[in-house]
C-alpha cells in the first residue's frame, strides 16, 4: 500500500483571504492500493459519519483526475482513511483529501509530476491555494493563482516559539455555505484595510516581532460577513485577547477559530481558555497544537 500523511491547514490567517495558510501538526493518513476492480473504502475514524465512501469521495475524485490527465486506465481501488483533521471546521481536511489523493495516484501511475505541478493542480481542484499549498509544502505559505499556475513562498514558522490555539465548535459550517455570504464588490477602504495587514502579517511573522500581530490579523474581507454561522465569534476574540493571545482569527472559512500564542504562554492560556469554556461556552473545545514544518510525506 502507499502512505501518504497530510497536514491541517488553517487558511486566510485574518487578512489573507484565499492566499495566506499554515500547516498545523494535526494529520490525515491516507493509504491506497491498485486492486482488480472495483472501489471499497474504509473510514477508520469518526469522520465516517460526515464522509461518502463511493465515488464521491473526495480522495478517489482526486486520484481519479491525475489518472485522467495520465491517461492511466485504474482497474480497482482500496482507500483506507485515518482522518485526525476535523471534517467541515475550517481545518483543510477537503484539502488534505485532495492533496493525499493526488500524491498517492502520482505514485500509483507514474505520473511524475513536479511539486509545482502537483501544487497548482491541488489548488485548481480546491479553487484557492491557501489550504492546499502548505498542506504540501508545511509552513506558513502566501500563495496566488495566475494563469491556472500558483505562485508561492513558504515562511517556516519555530514551533519553539509559536503554537496555535485551536477553538474548535461542536457545529459544523460547509465552505459552500460560508463563501456564499461574501459581497462581490468591497468598499476601496476595505481592500486598502487587508493589503496592508497583510503585508503587516507577512513581514511579523517573517522578522518574528509579533508586537504587531494584533492589528495585522484583523480583517475585512470575510470574517465580519461569517460571523452570523459562528455563534460565539466575538466572545471567544475577546476572552483570547484577554488570556494574552498574540492574534486570533477565524480559521479559514469558519468555524473553528485559532489563536497565536507565545509558547511559555502556553499552559496559563490553557487553563484560562479552558476554564472560560467549561464555565461559560461548553460547546467549544482547545486543543494547542504546533506548525508543521513539513507538508505532505510519503511514509
Ligand atoms: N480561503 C477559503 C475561504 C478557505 O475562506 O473560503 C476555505 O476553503
Amino acid at each position: 500500500m502507499i502512505t501518504v500523511r497530510v497536514p491541517a491547514t488553517s487558511a486566510n490567517m485574518g487578512p489573507g483571504f484565499d492566499s495566506i495558510g499554515i500547516a498545523l501538526a494535526v494529520y490525515n493518513t491516507i493509504s491506497v492500493e491498485e486492486t482488480d476492480s472495483g472501489l471499497e473504502i474504509d473510514i477508520l475514524d469518526g469522520s465516517a459519519e460526515f464522509l461518502p465512501r463511493d465515488g464521491r469521495n473526495l480522495v478517489y475524485r482526486a486520484m481519479q483526475r491525475v489518472f485522467n490527465e495520465a491517461g492511466y486506465k485504474m482497474r480497482g481501488l482500496h482507500i483506507v482513511l485515518n482522518n485526525g483533521i476535523p471534517v467541515t471546521r475550517g481545518l483543510g481536511s477537503s484539502s488534505a483529501s485532495i492533496v493525499g489523493g493526488i500524491l498517492a495516484a502520482n505514485e500509483i501511475c507514474n505520473a511524475r509530476m513536479s511539486r509545482d505541478d502537483i501544487i497548482s493542480f491541488a489548488a485548481s481542484i480546491e479553487g484557492h491555494p491557501d489550504n492546499t499549498t502548505p498542506a504540501i509544502m508545511g509552513g506558513m505559505v502566501i500563495a496566488v493563482l495566475s494563469g491556472g499556475k500558483a505562485y508561492y513562498q513558504k515562511i517556516p514558522i519555530d514551533g519553539d516559539k509559536i503554537k496555535f490555539a485551536i477553538f474548535l465548535p461542536n457545529f459544523i459550517l460547509r465552505t459552500k455555505k460560508a463563501r456564499s455570504v461574501i459581497p462581490k464588490v468591497i468598499p476601496h477602504s476595505d481592500g486598502v484595510f487587508n493589503t496592508g495587514r497583510a503585508a503587516l502579517l507577512t513581514a511579523s511573522m517573517i522578522t518574528g516581532n509579533y508586537d504587531n500581530l494584533k492589528i495585522a490579523f484583523d480583517d475585512r474581507l470575510h470574517q465580519q460577513y461569517r460571523k452570523k454561522f459562528i455563534s460565539g465569534m466575538s466572545e471567544i476574540f475577546e476572552k483570547a485577547y484577554d488570556c494574552g493571545a498574540l492574534g486570533t482569527y477565524v480559521s479559514g472559512a469558519g468555524p473553528a477559530i485559532i489563536s497565536l500564542i507565545r509558547a511559555e504562554d502556553e499552559n496559563s492560556f490553557s487553563k484560562n481558555m479552558s476554564k472560560f469554556f467549561e464555565e461559560e461556552m461548553n460547546d467549544w473545545e482547545l486543543t494547542v497544537t504546533g506548525p508543521d514544518d513539513n507538508g505532505a510525506l510519503l511514509i
